[in-house]
């Protein structure tokens, strides 16, 4: 079986998706976004997410075979996502996947979310030169992992507090401006100028390469504060100037800390590639400076399209595919894990 149908299933945090992929050929890919649901709390609230998922689960998984011009009859295993994530959220998809695989006798595939992120990057681009540096960034995690060979994955660094997406969330809640933040201050960031406001990089105590970005929030917290810009949802009118200066400003603090430790860890390793993935690397400052450094070290450059970048279905779908050939199974017992690690 070099090329199995297989029904991917998502539901970790707030969006709920589906996909069917023949090997690495994505048939379909139906993401239901909760954005909305979630807009005015500035951030996902776990309770809404688990009900919502139930209301979207079966029309996402229908129209995921619908799209891709198959049956429940025509697959060959089921992958679910079975952890990190918000519990209440992560078992709507898992039981979904469960009786779907029961039913029709098909192997299920447990799937750490984490991994489908990394391996995203595959996905859309096939083979990466070995070692490659892959910086997952999304709302709930970002770390650095190395590839050594296709597969031995190590983690080399993690956030000590809040994730990347979180702290982009957290600056436009506070300026009342919606979620989630990242695509918002995305899109007002060049508008703005970087170096007007002054945020500092931590710096470890311990020279670890490990991330912290709480202190970028609560710096920007602090000079929002102090020049009367924090709102509550929704903001009066458009941003002005001093809003635009202090969010170009986060931006490109946040990126040039993400990407000066991506390259260090990146030179230590002797990695060949670097790649991004997670909801943050659709940024656009983090994937030109990524591109523009990357290419000043002379390494490879790998950044997932902004439809994978997301969470999704197909990710998940193609770490199942990895884990049917090597025959890892999972029992029926399975269950979610929000604090699984990778
Ligand atoms: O991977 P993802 O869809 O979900 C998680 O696994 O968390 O990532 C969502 C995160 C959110 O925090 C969102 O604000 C952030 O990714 N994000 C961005 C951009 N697009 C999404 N952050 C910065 N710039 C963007 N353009
Ligand atoms: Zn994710």
């Amino acid at each position: 079986m070099s090329s199995p149908l297989i029904l991917g299933v998502e539901s970790s945090c707030d969006e709920t998706a589906a996909s069917v992929v023949r090997g690495r050929d994505i048939l379909s890919n139906v993401i239901a976004s909760q954005a909305d649901v979630h807009c005015e709390f500035g951030g996902v609230v776990p309770e809404l997410a688990s009900r919502h998922h139930l209301e979207k689960i079966d029309w996402v998984i229908d129209q995921g075979l619908k799209q891709a011009g198959v049956t429940l009859g025509d697959l060959d295993a089921v992958a679910v996502t079975s952890g990190p994530g918000l519990v209440g959220s992560l078992l709507v998809g898992l039981q979904a996947a469960k009786a779907i695989a029961w039913v029709r006798g098909l192997p299920l595939l447990a799937v750490n979310h984490l991994e489908g992120h990394l391996r995203s990057v595959w996905l859309e681009h096939g083979e990466i030169p070995a070692p490659s540096v892959s910086l997952i960034a999304s709302g709930g995690h970002t770390g650095l992992y190395l590839v050594r060979d296709d597969d031995t994955i190590e983690r080399l660094a993690r956030t000590r507090d809040d994730a990347a997406g979180e702290a982009f969330d957290k600056v436009a809640k506070m300026l009342g401006l919606g979620y989630p933040g990242g695509p918002i201050l995305d899109r007002l960031a060049p508008s703005g100028d970087p170096e007007a406001v002054r945020l500092p990089s931590p710096k470890m105590s311990d020279g670890s390469l490990d991330f912290s970005f709480s202190g970028f929030k609560t710096a920007a917290l602090r000079h929002a504060q102090a020049h009367n810009l924090t709102h509550a949802y929704p903001a009066p009118g458009e941003p002005g100037a001093p809003e635009r200066d202090l969010i170009a400003s986060f931006q490109a603090s946040v990126v040039e800390f993400m990407v000066g430790r991506l390259m260090k860890v990146a030179a230590r390793e002797g990695a060949r590639a670097v790649c991004l993935a997670g909801g943050v690397a659709c940024n656009s400052l983090l994937r030109r400076r990524t591109e523009e450094e990357a290419s000043r070290h002379g390494l490879g450059y790998y950044a997932v399209r902004r439809d994978l970048a997301v969470d999704n279905a197909a990710m998940i779908a193609e770490v199942g595919r990895r884990l049917l050939l090597q025959g890892s199974t999972a029992s029926w017992s399975v269950n979610a894990d929000p604090g699984l690690e990778l």
